[in-house]
């Protein structure tokens, strides 16, 4: 079948890689996709948010499937614009429905969401600017650190953790009165601090049926050692060692279960990939309880590039079954090794950065795996850095030390002017398995 793959990061590079692999696909097309993207399929220049077109495409081009990587268009509603189209209806589309996708879009929706299916969660509450005082008083009652999160999508920028009560209760008031996160802070959610450490759990769901991915944890800092400003992600590894049997366990009973249970309870059309961002928290016996820190209704970047290659059933075989509602009869066979990615990012990153500056040694790196995330060829056919975020090196070992340290070998091989990128990806890991 002809496939349609939305994004242009290196999730989506690392997603068309799978399809591609797939005996099912027989034109991939990624819009609009980056040029690693082109040895996996065909670039297409089309928006992501102008449906019309993309519907119009995959009428023109006979796909069959479409595959939508980031949230934006999910909240902005493309699975509910092909569900009412006569003709688009009947193409397959990985996504929920707008519905679903507030589990992303809206922290209160999905706060509320965890309350109404005991799903364990940090306790919080919602305030407007008419509740300013209250959430003021609200403050009071909580401990340090205070975590302030704007309501909806703030370009991963709407969480603010606070040590300071005053400080707090003034960010508080900015963003409420004064904005600060525009449309998106005029609701905030203000929750209980949880001390831990984080992970990512993925989830495949035809909204009845789930199948759990691999477990990745991601480094979202720009410094060594989790230091400095947040970015869209620096690296990530799978699986993360401390999710073992016993607390996946806890994750599917006390988390996936009911999530799946609640999105048929409440009739949300969903039909895609459920992030799960959780804290495993330590609990009184010694071992670690997961909660939720949030939702996201699409893979994670860059964990998708450590979850993906090690996926080696057909993902398009998987996502056909998501769509059929199907997915109990699909099969999910993981590879076991240990897989890590690192990103190499532009000088400035995440702050001001520049574009265009010349990419060396990729072709020249063995035993990884690239995935481009920001970049473009010029007329000359040379690679140049095209974003913040350029490019992902992920390989596979037997342990994650190996694994690292392929992954570290060929970032170095890998130059350009400025090119920065962290060392210590997986190392928090290695210090845990050790204690
Ligand atoms: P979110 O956008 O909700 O994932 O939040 C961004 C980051 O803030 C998370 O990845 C955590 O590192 C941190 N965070 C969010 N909520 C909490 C919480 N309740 N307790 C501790 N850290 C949190
Ligand atoms: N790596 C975190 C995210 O994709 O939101």
């Amino acid at each position: 079948m002809n496939i349609l793959l939305l994004g242009s990061g290196g999730r989506e590079h690392a997603i068309a890689a799978k399809i591609a692999e797939s005996k099912q696909c027989e034109k991939l097309f990624i819009a609009p996709g980056n040029a690693g993207t082109t040895a996996c399929g065909t670039n297409v220049d089309l928006k992501l948010d102008d449906f019309k077109a993309i519907g119009q495409f995959v009428q023109t081009n006979n796909v069959q499937m479409v595959v939508v990587g980031p949230e934006a268009p999910l909240v902005g509603g493309i699975v509910d614009y092909f569900a009412n189209d006569a003709i688009l209806k009947n193409v397959m589309i990985i996504g929920p429905s707008a519905h679903g996708a507030r589990l992303e879009g809206s922290k209160d929706f999905a706060k509320q969401f965890m309350q109404r299916h005991n799903i364990p969660t940090a306790a919080y509450r919602t305030f407007t600017a008419d509740t300013l005082e209250e959430g003021c008083r609200f403050l009071e009652t909580l401990k340090a650190p205070y975590v302030l999160k704007a309501d909806g999508l703030a370009a991963g920028k709407g969480v603010l953790i606070i040590d300071d009560l005053q400080e707090a209760k003034q960010m508080l008031e900015q963003m409420l009165v004064e904005s600060k996160f525009g449309e998106a802070s005029h609701s905030v959610v203000v929750e209980q601090f949880l001390s831990g450490i984080e992970l990512s759990v993925f989830v495949l769901t035809d909204g009845k049926h789930y199948k759990i991915l691999p477990t990745a944890k991601d480094y979202k800092r720009i410094g060594e050692g989790d230091t400095g400003l947040n970015t869209g992600g620096m690296g990530s590894v799978s699986p993360v060692p401390f999710a073992d049997k016993e607390f996946m366990y806890k994750v599917e009973h006390r988390i996936v279960m009911p999530t799946i249970k609640g999105i048929q309870k409440e009739q949300i059309a969903y039909k895609g990939f459920i992030f799960i961002g959780l804290m495993a928290v330590a609990s009184a016996d010694g071992g670690r309880d997961p909660y939720v820190i949030e939702y996201n209704v699409r893979m994670g970047d860059p964990e998708t590039e450590s979850v993906f290659p090690r996926i080696k059933s057909d993902v398009v075989e998987l996502f056909e079954a998501t769509a059929k509602e199907q997915l109990n009869t699909a099969d999910l066979t993981v590879d076991e090794r240990t897989a890590a990615c690192v990103m190499l990012t532009a000088h400035g990153y995440p702050e001001s950065y520049k574009k265009g500056d010349v990419i060396s040694g990729v072709d020249e790196v063995e035993g990884v795996t690239i995935f481009h995330a920001g970049t473009r060829c010029d007329e000359k056919g040379r690679l140049l850095t095209n974003g913040g975020r350029v490019l992902c090196v992920t390989s596979l070992g037997e342990t994650l030390p190996g694994a690292i340290l392929k992954c570290i070998q060929a970032a170095e091989q890998i130059k350009w002017k400025g090119r920065y990128y962290r060392h210590d990806i997986g190392q928090d890991l290695l210090k845990l398995m050790c204690q």
